[in-house]
């Protein structure tokens, strides 16, 4: 227990430092020299992403990296994508450049309402409730002027209130239940701004509404918060082609290739431990590019995961269907995404992201992020159902494990000659190595 530490966030950086490497480390020269390594040269640079959030003692990288040639309603896009894995990239770049030649992927947004709700108790007539909601409800827009009023000069805005009766699954619990046009902001701060004035106003009117009784009155408001859940902030991406049209090195017969990459995502359709899996393979697409333009991944995912559960059973986010001779492969998600606000306008690598995707709106962004997802989806279903994802993967692999053994530039030539024609596993490449440095 003499680790315990009180005061600590208010710490110099290098006391935080200091503390750290005295209490957990048993080398602390070079602990520090590491942590030290990681600092930015330009500290202005340094103590921006020092501020970013609490307690910071250093950065943490992730690679960034482009897959290029994405073809998006006619446009040509380079994505950027921030991730460690190392086959993602490559499989994106692959699948975009296999789809230029075929047309490309088409987007659309189908919808872009967010959703926030105040949980409340109340212990009493639901009728009465729901005539002081009626009286009420111009007043809780009404008083939320000062936060909206940037919001509706630019269009968006506060949509609609409900008042939500939940009582049959929790006793005397009641949302009002918001929806929020936000435009190009993910809109977090907005709607959490607002439902938290809503419920001032709604629980100060309460106490003054004539028909309630004493306990009425006095409506608890447990919690207000933003949804993560937007199935109505709808995204939608697809690729099609002829089945003849298919064929390429990859793939000589593109019958028997549409029917089983079919037959996979039906697969992942009816069966959780696989969609699971497929998702994840989405989702190594989608991070990677919410993550390079600022966005809250954590978000992201929470809302996409219960999106593949909407209709009680965890499934695919893609389809595909083959009606005369016309293979088509599609996704629908829902996608929160902001491209003012928050880190975009101030990490310098997400505004160089922006600048790269020709500065998206929020729209352009979701459909950009989804056809990442579809792209990802297509090449590690294409790999599963005809190679196997092994060769791609191991191959993309081979320079961590090289890495791992501290291989010089010319041993690292001379093995990735080798595995050109040789399988890769972890223990060939261990082999290899000693081979090599016999
Ligand atoms: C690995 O990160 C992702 C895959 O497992 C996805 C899939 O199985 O579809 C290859």
């Amino acid at each position: 227990m003499h680790n315990i530490i009180s005061g600590f966030s208010k710490l110099s950086k290098s006391e935080k430092i200091d503390w750290l490497l005295a209490t957990y480390f048993t080398n602390q020269d070079s602990a520090k020299t590491l942590v030290q390594q990681y600092w930015n040269s330009d500290d202005k640079l340094q103590k921006l992403h020092d501020e970013f959030i609490e307690n910071t003692i250093t950065n943490y990288y992730l690679p960034l990296g482009v897959a290029p040639n994405f073809l998006i309603n006619d446009t040509l896009y380079a994505i950027p994508m921030a991730i460690e894995e190392s086959s993602v990239v490559a499989a994106a770049s692959k699948a975009a450049k296999f789809w230029l030649e075929r047309g490309g992927f088409k987007a659309e947004v189908i919808s872009t309402e967010k959703i926030g709700q105040v949980h409340f108790i109340y212990e009493g007539d639901t009728s009465k409730l729901e005539a002081f909601f009626r009286e009420v409800k111009p007043k809780l827009i009404k008083d939320t002027a000062s936060i909206t009023k940037n919001m509706e000069r630019r269009g968006g805005g506060i949509l609609d209130i409900e008042l939500r009766n939940k009582t049959e699954d929790l006793p005397n619990y009641y949302q009002l239940h918001a929806t929020f046009e936000t435009l190009d902001a993910m809109g977090a701060n907005f709607i959490n701004s607002c439902l938290e004035q809503f419920a001032t106003s709604f629980k100060t009117e309460a106490l003054q509404f004539k028909d309630f009784n004493e306990d009425e009155r006095n409506i608890t408001i447990v919690m207000s918060i933003l949804s993560n859940y937007v199935p109505e902030c709808l995204v939608r991406a697809e690729v099609s082609c002829n089945i003849e049209d298919l064929k390429s090195k990859d793939i000589p017969n593109p019958q028997e290739f549409a029917k089983k990459f079919k037959q996979a995502v039906s697969i992942a359709e009816i069966e959780p431990y696989r969609a699971v899996t497929h998702n994840k393979g989405i989702m190594n697409g989608i991070d990677a590019v919410v993550l390079a333009t600022g966005n809250d991944f954590r978000a992201v995912e929470a809302g996409v995961h219960a999106y593949a559960a909407k209709d009680g059973k965890y499934s695919s986010l893609t389809h595909c269907s083959i009606d005369n001779g016309v293979f088509k492969f599609w996704i629908e998600i829902p996608l929160a995404l902001g491209t003012v606000g928050g880190l975009t306008s101030l990490h310098p690598l997400v505004k160089f992201a922006m600048e790269m995707l020709q500065k998206p709106n929020a729209k352009d962004l979701m459909q950009i992020v989804a056809v990442a997802g579809l792209a990802q989806n297509f090449g590690a279903v294409k790999s599963l159902t005809t190679t196997g994802i092994q060769e791609g993967h191991m191959k993309m692999h081979l320079m961590n494990i090289l890495n791992q053994f501290e291989a010089t530039l010319v041993e690292k030539n001379k093995l990735v000659e080798h595995f050109k024609t040789h399988t890769v596993t972890h223990s060939a490449v261990v082999d290899a190595i000693e081979a090599l440095r016999k």
